[in-house]
């Protein structure tokens, strides 16, 4: 029987079997043209010792191929031989070891799924994460067969000067016809998800990296002729994130070549394959007058991010799809350290904490939440979550946290060294953490197999007679889909306790901050000689991804706000008064009342903090953050968006105005015009741009008349782009002029211009769902480019909830239409925007109605994708 949350064709983590055959050497030879490309493979196949069954058939993985010609150790196979299926060739019991000769041929021209060998502008270029290689040739498509890869690439000369493949290069010569052919060889056996290959008339930025035992190594990064100017600091991007690999974790790069190249057109981010890592170009491109500092920033984290899975998922990867967080969420983890080492711990760890609580606890409390190792799923590429991802990192710092920077790293070491060349699962890698340190983490390991967010409460006791201060803490998790019930988590949680007169309390080990390990459903910690009641920071630096419940006063918060040393838990208190505060006047809204002033302790902590020198400006500009609206809708147990939005706005013009000069002040001493990038000018943009939009709250004509003179005289992207936000939600007629002069300037700057589409399309006006059906017809508007899809529907579905929750259902209907027409393009594109109708729960009676009506509308289409159906299925289960 078929469970109703179930989508046809699920797959089990508890029905692994290993692979019966394995490959061992791996022969490509690519004939490439975009119409029309022939591929031959010479597979070395031999029985996997470790495989019991007699006699088993080889069956190969392929969809969307031709097959051209089969021969086994020479001779062509016949009819009876084998059977070819829409998702695989099988060949009748083998012999123990054997050649196979493959032919077929495939269409990258009409590939626009992206998965395989598709078209991008002008170039070629592969995806086989997590399962493309089978729509390049027949093959055993799962991680845990590693092979040696040779290929050759032949292709015509003008067309695609440039061929690349993984590993480094071993020959380039010329052939008849004006065409010619390049050989690339991999050592280093890998599975078919790391494969790549890249045609194209691409332009090179070289360097080198000399590593740090003495090795050169040379760096590439390819890309169309007309943005080589945007290629630097990608570059140094790189430089940075392999010195930092070595340093931090000992881990050396070991090929001699190191190669990205840059598309247009991608699914997600980038892919790690092996020497040759291919980016959305989103994350390669930067100029100053182009890309914003918060660009600048992801460009590092992601090219720091693909660069480390060479150790974390290439050289150690991973046995199965179910393992995914195996490497996904260790590498996230490795790239947060790497970016905080390179700017800031404390903003760093805030903008995580924050991105984890506003999407991934929304996740894990819908009807996708899944555990960061999923035990089942129909489409693999579904599980490439905000969960395996973000929350994986989590866990990964958990370990970090319990067993503390040196044993982190001791186990680590003897991770990468015991499994080098393997394909293994998240227990070997918590075996290799307990094994080097001599300790267990049986308990830990729920946070592998559980979904959902456990909520910790916390409640404290004061004995001034005993001088004792104790806290306890009391776990639940709240039930998910296929798991009513969970077992107890292991929960570090960091406590610091501060004093009456704000100064830390050394604690008894001689610490100002001591790691609780809660173990228990409820557990007390008990702290002793404390000589006055002391308040409690608890969980410092978000040490465990929970919902802390804990009670304190206004006071209590505003002494947190202003004194506490734990950055995290200092920012984290100014975010729960405004919290509440705005909790409050949505209340006082929706019951008709007046909103309640804000209480003038927290202007006046407001106040200081923003009058106050810092030494962290970037710091300081979050101090003075409001809580964004979409992390307040996470925390609401009802959405009611109209009265969120008018009580965001209501505390935002609040702050405004009984800091007004303080605000224009801050606007004018940290507001230079030009567009140098370093630490100080990001920090400086990121204060005034937030002086900015609190002086944009006011609604004062001279202060819209600031803005967009900020706009006129922008010489860097930040400020073009803060400015232009700012001002996208004023009338069309104030708007649109500012709107066509920046498209007149950077018409043809594809990364700008999906800027200038997801402004339009998160606009707060009225005309919202106008603008973005105007948006899609506009010539700029293609819907089988990832980014402009995502520029344009994805931000109206995700970023834009006041429109998207229209309350006549017109939001949700547009973007079911648009759920279908994607399908039939890309899939896994199609898939993602179904997740923004999995929220349903969080509405009301009737906007629930009307969610579920367009998910079964959806699921009712013919041909749906697995991609879409298993989201759809899953969303209206549970
Ligand atoms: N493994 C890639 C990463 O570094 C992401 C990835 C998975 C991907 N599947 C993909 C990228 C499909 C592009 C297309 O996180
Ligand atoms: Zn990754």
């Amino acid at each position: 029987m078929l469970m109703s949350n179930t989508t046809p064709n699920t797959i089990y983590l508890k029905d692994y079997t290993v692979p019966e055959f394995l490959i061992s050497h791996t022969t490509l030879h690519f004939d490439l043209d975009a119409n029309n490309t022939i591929v031959r493979s010479t597979l070395n196949v031999r029985r996997n010792p470790a495989c019991q069954k007699d006699h088993p058939d080889l069956v190969l993985m392929g969809e969307d191929l031709s097959l051209l010609s089969i021969q086994i150790d020479g001779t062509p196979l016949t009819a009876e031989q084998y059977t070819l299926t829409d998702e695989s060739l099988t060949i009748h019991q083998p012999r123990n070891e054997f050649v196979i000769e493959i032919s077929n041929s495939i269409i990258p021209s009409s590939n626009t799924a992206l998965s395989g060998l598709f078209e991008s502008n002008a170039m070629l270029c592969t995806q086989c994460e997590a399962e493309g290689f089978r729509r390049i040739t027949w093959f055993l498509d799962r991680p845990d067969v590693m092979s040696i890869y040779s290929v050759t690439i032949e292709a015509n000369k003008d067309k695609y000067p440039i061929l690349l493949s993984n590993g480094n290069r071993s020959e380039q010569r010329d052939l008849d016809n004006n065409k010619h052919a390049a050989s690339w060889h991999d050592p280093f056996p890998k599975p078919s998800y790391l494969f790549a290959l890249v045609a194209g008339d691409l332009a090179c930025l070289s360097d080198t990296f000399t590593t740090c035992s003495g090795r050169e190594i040379a760096l590439e990064i390819y890309v169309e002729e007309h943005d080589l100017d945007k290629t630097q600091h990608a570059m140094q991007s790189l430089k940075n994130a392999m010195r930092w690999d070595e340093e931090a974790f000992g881990r050396e790069y070991d090929l001699e070549l190191y190669m990205i190249v840059a598309v247009s057109h991608f699914n997600m981010g980038a892919m790690e394959n092996k020497g040759l890592n291919v980016f959305n170009t989103k994350f390669v491109l930067a100029s100053e007058t182009t890309a914003t500092d918060d660009d600048y920033k992801s460009i590092e984290a992601v090219i720091g991010h693909e660069y480390f899975h060479n150790w974390s998922g290439n050289r150690v990867t991973c046995r199965d799809w179910f393992q995914l967080s195996l490497k996904e969420g260790f590498t996230v983890f490795r790239d947060q350290q790497f970016t905080a080492y390179q700017t800031s711990d404390a903003v760093k760890r805030i903008k995580d904490v924050n991105m984890l609580r506003t999407h991934q606890f929304a996740e894990d409390a819908g009807p996708l939440a899944h555990p960061i190792r999923p035990d089942q799923y129909a489409e693999i590429n579904n599980f490439y979550t905000l969960t395996v991802y973000e929350k994986g990192a989590e866990v990964v710092r958990m370990l970090h946290t319990l067993l503390g920077e040196q044993n982190f790293r001791k186990g680590c070491d003897l991770y990468f060294d015991r499994h080098d060349g393997q394909a293994v699962t998240t227990e070997d890698f918590i075996k290799a953490l307990e094994d080097a340190n001599g300790v267990t983490f049986n308990q830990f390991k729920h946070w592998y197999n559980q979904a959902g967010t456990p909520i910790v409460s916390a409640t404290t006791q004061y004995d001034s007679k005993a001088s004792t201060y104790s806290i306890t803490l009391k776990q639940h998790c709240p039930a998910t889909p296929n798991q009513a019930t969970k077992e107890p988590f292991h929960i570090p949680v960091s406590i610091g306790l501060i004093g009456e007169n704000g100064d830390a309390i050394t604690l008894s080990n001689d610490k100002t901050t001591t790691v609780l390990e809660l173990l228990e459903p409820e557990q007390t910690f008990m702290f002793n000689d404390i000589n006055s009641e002391p308040t409690p920071s608890v969980l410092r630096g978000f040490s465990a991804p929970v919902r802390l419940k804990l009670k304190l006063s206004t006071e209590q918060q505003v002494q947190l706000f202003t004194h506490d040393s734990d950055t995290f838990n200092r920012w984290e208190a100014g975010q729960n008064c405004f919290t509440e505060v705005i909790f409050n006047t949505v209340k006082a809204i929706q019951n008709k009342q007046n909103p309640p002033t804000l209480p003038p302790t927290l202007i006046e902590a407001f106040r200081l903090v923003l009058q106050a020198p810092l030494n962290d400006l970037t710091y300081q500009t979050l101090l003075l953050n409001l809580p964004s609206k979409a992390y307040l809708i996470e925390q609401m147990p009802t959405l009611d968006i109209d009265a969120l939005y008018q009580a965001h706005h209501f505390v935002k013009h609040a702050l405004a105005r009984s800091l007004k000069d303080s605000w224009f002040t801050g606007y004018q001493q940290h507001h230079q015009a030009d567009a140098g990038i370093s630490s100080n000018d990001i920090a400086q943009r990121s204060f005034k741009n937030l002086c900015l939009s609190y002086l944009m709250a006011l609604d004062e004509k001279k202060l819209t008349g600031l803005c967009a003179q900020q706009f006129n005289g922008a010489k860097n992207m930040t400020d073009q782009v803060a400015a232009l936000s700012l001002l996208s939600h004023l009338d069309d007629e104030q708007s649109a002029p500012f709107f066509d002069a920046f498209y007149t300037q950077w018409k043809g700057e594809a990364l700008v211009i999906d800027k200038w589409f997801t402004l339009q399309a998160c606009t707060e006006k009225a005309s919202a769902l106008d603008s973005v059906k105007k948006l899609l017809k506009h010539p700029d508007f293609d819907m089988t480019t990832p980014n402009r899809v995502r520029s344009v529907i994805s931000a109206f579905a995700m970023a834009n909830p006041l429109h998207f929750n229209a309350a006549d259902g017109s939001g949700y209907e547009f973007i079911a239409d648009k759920i279908i027409e994607l399908d039939r393009i890309n899939p896994q594109i199609a898939a993602r925007v179904t997740n923004s109708l999995s929220r349903w729960r969080k509405l009301d009676a009737d906007r629930q109605q009307l969610v579920k009506q367009q998910l079964s509308r959806i699921q009712s289409q013919t041909a749906l994708s697995k991609d879409v159906l298993e989201i759809v299925t899953r969303s209206l289960a549970a």
